[in-house]
């Protein structure tokens, strides 16, 4: 009798064990992969679907209330024939962007590979009939750029996506399914994605927040199981150093091995609905931007960032120690705005020139803000000044020894004082660049 209950009080830590305690431990070749992740600094997004023929957006199924029979009609006008991988990587490469994520998978459902789940992709139901995906990848192997598929956990078209969560109420035609099934749906598409196309950078998962409770002001609960630990132990298992992170705006989920911050620098939350400031983890962090106001191609859109903001998003990204993940949406021809590919020329001119500053760097001591912003490598902190206007760099005191302060360009030395009143950096004899003013901080 006695035996029995140590054995049951065994089995009853085990189980709550399991069930609280952080599991994961990131194998070697995972934390090889962080590290790169956080070196490479910049990567473009692509939201690319058969929406794109619509030109209003990857919602628009949702926000124009497309019945399934109609948004399927879709498929058979999809032909990007002008669609070329190699000028992609090139513009990526041409951008000094290290990676890119692509939608496998959006919301509307439509696979954007080859995909032996569901007829319900480009192979089988499109006049084009090719795997994009896959003819990027070969791309990006022999370019050295690193590929990572977005994958969204939210479905408009399956029956079997059910219950349904927040969105996609208005889409009339979609049935009652099995979550289970859905869920078993999920892991065969992503064991396709994990084995079709060699290694990958990593899993980008969207949508989790469809299944929030919602009372109209709050988020509460999430209403099913999404079986992330079987998800993520599979990914893993596949494939040890693809990275997993997941779009979920919550804190990091045991498993996850990078954190996102949709259209916020980290913890700035400004959308409201983004991840909190308390909830960053201390995992690689990745901010996502449109380039212009849209993820997927709108043809009306006129929000396009100028050449400036886009740059200093990227150093801003930089000084909160976090990747850009700069997003386009292509054409549904296949090509990307030429606006885009003009802006994306520029970044990888500045970076060209600065990248020093920018990749492998770390954030750096000086906390981040619109006039300046700080990253460092080793014993060198580079602080970008992004407003001319400012004639002395004035922040709290940096708890270090300073060796000496430059301007990088003209290795012109600077006046400065770090004491209890702050350090203070006397930037007026400079001539300032209205982008960027690079000052570096000689550490001892
Ligand atoms: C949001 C949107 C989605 C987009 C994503 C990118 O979650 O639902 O359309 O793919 O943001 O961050």
């Amino acid at each position: 009798m006695l035996k029995l209950k140590t054995h049951l009080l065994i089995l009853i830590i085990f189980l709550v064990n399991n069930l609280y305690s952080q599991n994961y431990k990131p194998v070697p070749e995972n934390i090889k992969a962080r590290n790169w992740f956080q070196d490479a600094r910049f990567g473009l997004f692509v939201h690319w679907g058969v929406y794109s023929i619509l030109g209003d957006g990857e919602w628009v199924m949702n926000n124009q209330n497309i019945s399934i029979d109609e948004y399927e009609k879709l498929p058979a006008f999809f032909n990007p024939i002008d669609f070329d991988p190699k000028e992609w990587v090139s513009m990526v490469k041409q951008a000094g962007m290290k990676y890119i994520t692509i939608t496998s998978r959006h919301h509307d459902g439509f696979s954007m590979f080859d995909t032996k789940m569901s007829d319900y992709n480009i192979v089988k139901s499109t006049p084009y009939g090719k795997d994009i995906i896959k003819a990027l990848a070969d791309e990006c192997r022999k370019e050295g750029i690193k590929l990572f598929f977005y994958y969204s956990l939210l479905d408009w078209n399956r029956d079997d996506y059910f219950p349904r969560g927040r969105t996609g109420k208005g889409i009339k035609g979609r049935g009652e399914g099995k979550w289970e099934e859905y869920i078993s749906f999920m892991k065969g598409q992503l064991k396709e994605l994990l084995t079709q196309y060699g290694d990958i950078g990593g899993i980008w998962f969207d949508g989790h927040w469809d299944q929030k409770e919602w009372d109209g002001k709050k988020f509460g609960k999430v209403k099913v199981d999404w079986h992330y630990d079987e998800i993520y132990k599979m990914i893993h298992e596949i494939q040890p150093q693809a990275l997993i992170g997941n779009n979920h705006h919550i804190g990091v989920i045991d498993g996850e091995d990078f954190q996102m911050f949709e259209k916020d620098l980290p913890g700035n939350n400004t959308t409201g609905w983004g991840t909190p400031a308390d909830q960053i983890g201390s995992v690689p962090l990745e901010v996502c931007e449109t380039i212009n106001g849209s993820w997927g191609f709108n043809l009306q859109d006129r929000k396009h960032k100028s050449e400036k903001e886009l740059i200093h998003y990227l150093i801003k990204a930089a000084g909160y120690g976090s990747n850009l993940l700069l997003n386009v949406g292509p054409m549904p021809n296949g090509k990307i705005q030429p606006k885009h590919k003009t802006s994306l020329k520029t970044m990888g001119n500045w970076l060209k020139e600065n990248g020093a500053t920018i990749y492998g760097t770390r954030k750096g001591p000086i906390p981040p803000n619109d006039d300046f912003v700080s990253t460092q490598k080793g014993k060198t902190v580079f602080v970008h000044l992004l407003n001319p206007e400012i004639e002395v760099i004035h922040t709290e005191a940096v708890p270090v020894k300073i060796k000496g302060i430059y301007e990088v360009k003209t290795n012109t030395k600077l006046p400065f004082r770090n004491d209890n009143f702050g350090l203070a950096i006397d930037v007026s004899a400079l001539a300032k660049d209205e982008i960027d003013t690079v000052i570096k901080i000689e550490l001892r």
